[in-house]
């Protein structure tokens, strides 16, 4: 287990986010989460990474490092891609820093500033940092939001292919039914305020070859869809 939630409750003041909240994450496990705007996604990831603490209950974290990419990509704007990727692992020779950034298709693009990027290109150049941490549970606030479907599913099959030969647990954020299907060994729906685990599903098939037109894939997302319509 990498990390554990215990009937965790937060509250910002009157608003009270999580209530009883529990869940856990196995090392190497892709765990999506699925929720209304507002029901309290990042607040979990903030509660797994330490940035919040709960009113009540636990949260036990047995990671060694945790690498967080934010719902924006906050790279350093005074920094290019190299520099980016870099700065985040100094015992990272050369060698391994141009051939990540080759992986996520910056090639080409080492001495650019993050200005001069389009949206797509900076949220690949943060993927490369944030696999480039050494971190073993990595967490993901909806990183792909602003992209189009061709370069989201892209970038699924790119955090994909670096999932693999690194095998960093992940816990994912995400608005887009097809990004958790294609990517989670589970998908937690969560209810709005306070937040609640709705509906949890496991997806067996594994996740290299998985297709969307797989009967399991539109299996869950007839139930995930049926549950937003049903008000969750
Ligand atoms: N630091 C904070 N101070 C006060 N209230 C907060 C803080 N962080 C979050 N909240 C409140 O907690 C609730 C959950 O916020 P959170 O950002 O976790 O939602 P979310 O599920 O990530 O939403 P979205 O899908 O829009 O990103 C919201 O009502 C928000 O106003
Ligand atoms: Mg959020």
């Amino acid at each position: 287990m990498i990390f554990n939630m215990a009937n965790v409750c937060k509250n910002y003041g009157n608003t009270e986010v999580l209530s009883n909240f529990s869940t856990s994450v196995e090392m190497e496990e892709v765990v999506c989460i699925i929720g209304p705007s507002g029901c309290g996604k990042s607040t979990i990831l903030n509660l797994i990474s330490g940035l919040a603490e709960p009113s009540a209950g636990e949260v036990a974290n047995y990671s060694t490092a945790i690498s967080y990419v934010f719902q924006e990509d906050r790279l350093l704007p005074w920094r290019n891609v190299y520099e980016n990727i870099h700065i985040v692992n100094q015992n990272c020779s050369t060698k391994a820093c141009l051939s990540l950034i080759k992986d996520v298709g910056l090639q080409g693009f080492e001495g650019y500033y993050p200005s001069e990027l389009s949206g797509g290109m900076r949220q690949r150049c943060s993927l490369a940092r944030a696999f480039n941490f050494e971190a073993d549970l990595l967490l993901m606030d909806e990183p792909f939001k602003s992209l189009d479907y061709n370069l989201r599913i892209e970038m699924i099959s790119l955090l994909l292919k670096l999932w693999d030969s690194t095998r960093k647990a992940i816990v994912f954020v995400t608005h887009e039914i097809d990004e958790a299907l294609l990517l989670g060994d589970r998908i937690l729906l969560l209810s709005s305020r306070p937040t609640k685990i709705v509906k949890e599903f496991k997806i067996t098939a594994p996740k290299k070859c998985r297709k969307l037109a797989d009967l399991q894939m539109v299996q869950i997302r007839s139930e995930i869809i049926k549950s937003f319509q049903a008000g969750i």
